[in-house]
């Protein structure tokens, strides 16, 4: 066995000590991840012990710290007493005969902070200053020989939360087929994924941001249900819920006000689109969409988020309030990346435009039969012209066609050439078009029926959904508020 002279001069001192530690060999061509020597021992990150080699205005420094933990910069200059700190540089390890990445737990003239989270475990995993070889040893041992200070620097590392999804849709009608294709569809493919734990709802308190008939609310909240469950999503594997009965969200969003500016808000596009629409009713409550959208996503800390690409700015919103909270409370929330499908944008029906709810004529909706969609998809305006690129109308027929073509690209391609050979019949393209719709939307349509009548299934998923949703969303919320000095304790 060959060890570098670091690592004898370690070993020699463990031994002296007689202190209990086992060195191990790895697999020559291992990568010098932790995780991957983790997994080579079998055993979860949190029993690995990094040591790593900071840089401060008052010399070096090196930390030792849990696997799965990050540092708390704010904590770790406090206990220091410092402010400025980095990754020590090559040449910095070099003086002390120290290489990047596999620096040992003693062995040099450095001081030592070993956060506190360590010594919960009874032995660890750490580096021996040889590539090759990990050392296991208990931390309160080796504590006697490095001398290191105890401190509380790290937080855990939010791994779950990463993990999450979050989206939601307003009850403004049907679903139409760019709410099926730009985020039911990534809500599917994300629920089927064991790497993802999904949350998805339906936004009435965002519905009710532009004029909408409160008597038909309810129904038409409960219909999303049944679309989504009819869409293939699974209360066993989703949390489905309806947003106002998880009355974190709102709390939360109110919180998340104080850190966003009016005119930062009043210069959204999409804010100015609905004024521009709605000038009778450019209220507070509209302004305030994009945070209530922000809380939304954040109160379960998800850091992906199925939607269209019109979100996108509502996006940068959430991941702003993140950031700000982040720095200003010292927080550890995700900055949200949005999960795009290949239907982020389906253009409308008239041929100017997206599809939309709002533009009548624009769209089909999930629960249109055959005749309806033929009529629908027919009256899509096509030039007189074959050929050239596709514009307008036939544009949009094109990307319906590639959406509902997907199993069977071949037909696609049909249409595409005889487009290219100027001998294409809209006639028989739309009419293509429209049973390939309707072939997709049939077996939904079925389970709609049935789950109309099945109103205690539905009652439940929606009862459930909130319990389950409002377990996660009061942790983030508590936690919040006491970053924020927000929490009393008189009871
Ligand atoms: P909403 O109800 O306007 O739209 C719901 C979803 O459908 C997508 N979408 C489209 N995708 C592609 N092409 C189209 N023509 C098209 N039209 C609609 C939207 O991008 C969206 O994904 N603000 C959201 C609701 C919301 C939300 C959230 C979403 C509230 N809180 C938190 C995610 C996370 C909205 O207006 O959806």
């Amino acid at each position: 066995m060959t060890m570098s002279d670091l690592m004898d001069k370690i070993k020699k001192q463990l031994d002296q000590a007689g202190i209990k530690h086992e060195f191990t060999k790895l697999p020559d061509d291992i990568s010098m991840e932790v995780e991957a020597h983790m997994k080579f021992h079998g055993r979860a990150l949190k029993f690995a012990m990094t040591n790593m080699v900071l840089k401060t205005e008052k010399g070096l420094v090196v930390i030792q710290k849990r696997g799965d933990t990050q540092i708390d910069n704010k904590k770790l200059k406090a206990l220091l007493n410092i402010k400025r700190l980095s990754l020590a540089s090559e040449d910095d390890l070099k003086k002390f005969g120290l290489a990047p990445g596999i620096v040992p737990p003693l062995g040099y003239d450095i001081p030592i902070y070993m956060d506190k989270r360590v010594l919960e475990q009874e032995e660890v995993y750490t580096g021996t200053g040889d590539r090759l070889f990990t050392l296991k040893l208990s931390p309160d041992d080796l504590i006697k020989l490095n001398k290191a200070t105890i401190g509380d620097f790290t937080k855990l590392e939010d791994t779950q939360s990463t993990g999450r999804v979050l989206s939601g849709i307003r009850a403004t009608g049907k679903l139409h087929l760019g709410n099926y294709l730009g985020a039911v569809k990534g809500f599917l493919e994300l629920q089927n994924d064991p790497n993802y734990q999904t949350f998805y709802m339906v936004v009435d308190l965002h519905t009710v941001t532009t004029p909408y008939d409160e008597k038909a609310l309810k129904e038409s909240v409960r219909n999303i249900i049944i679309d989504y469950l009819a869409c293939g999503l699974d209360p066993d594997k989703s949390t489905l819920f309806i947003q106002s009965m998880v009355p974190e969200h709102i709390e939360l969003a109110y919180l998340f006000s104080t850190v966003m500016t009016v005119a930062r808000m009043q210069h959204l596009p999409t804010f100015k689109e609905k004024a521009k629409q709605y000038p009778e009713n450019v209220s507070m409550a509209l302004l305030n969409y994009p945070v209530l959208m922000a809380a939304d996503i954040l109160v379960y800390k998800a850091g992906l988020v199925p939607v269209g690409i019109d979100q996108e700015p509502h996006l940068e919103i959430a991941r702003e309030i993140a950031r700000k909270m982040n720095d200003q409370y010292n927080l550890n929330l995700p900055e949200p990346e949005r999960f795009a499908t290949a239907g982020e944008y389906i253009p409308s029906l008239t041929g100017e435009g997206k599809m939309s709810k709002s533009i009548e004529g624009s769209y089909i909706n999930i629960t249109d039969d055959l005749e309806t969609i033929r009529k629908k998809i027919r009256s899509v305006p096509t030039s007189s012209e074959v050929g050239g690129e596709k514009q307008g109308g036939v544009a949009v027929l094109f990307s319906l066609l590639e959406a509902f073509t997907k199993n069977s690209p071949e037909e696609y391609k049909k249409f595409d050439e005889l487009y290219n050979n100027k001998s294409l019949k809209y006639v028989e393209l739309k009419d293509f078009l429209a049973e390939a719709i309707y072939e997709e939307l049939k077996p939904i349509q079925e389970r709609i029926k049935i789950l109309e009548k099945d109103t205690e299934y539905v009652d439940q998923v929606i009862k459930e959904g909130a319990q389950k949703a409002r377990q996660v969303a009061s942790e983030t919320l508590t936690e919040i508020k006491k970053a924020m000095g927000i929490d009393y304790d008189y009871n």
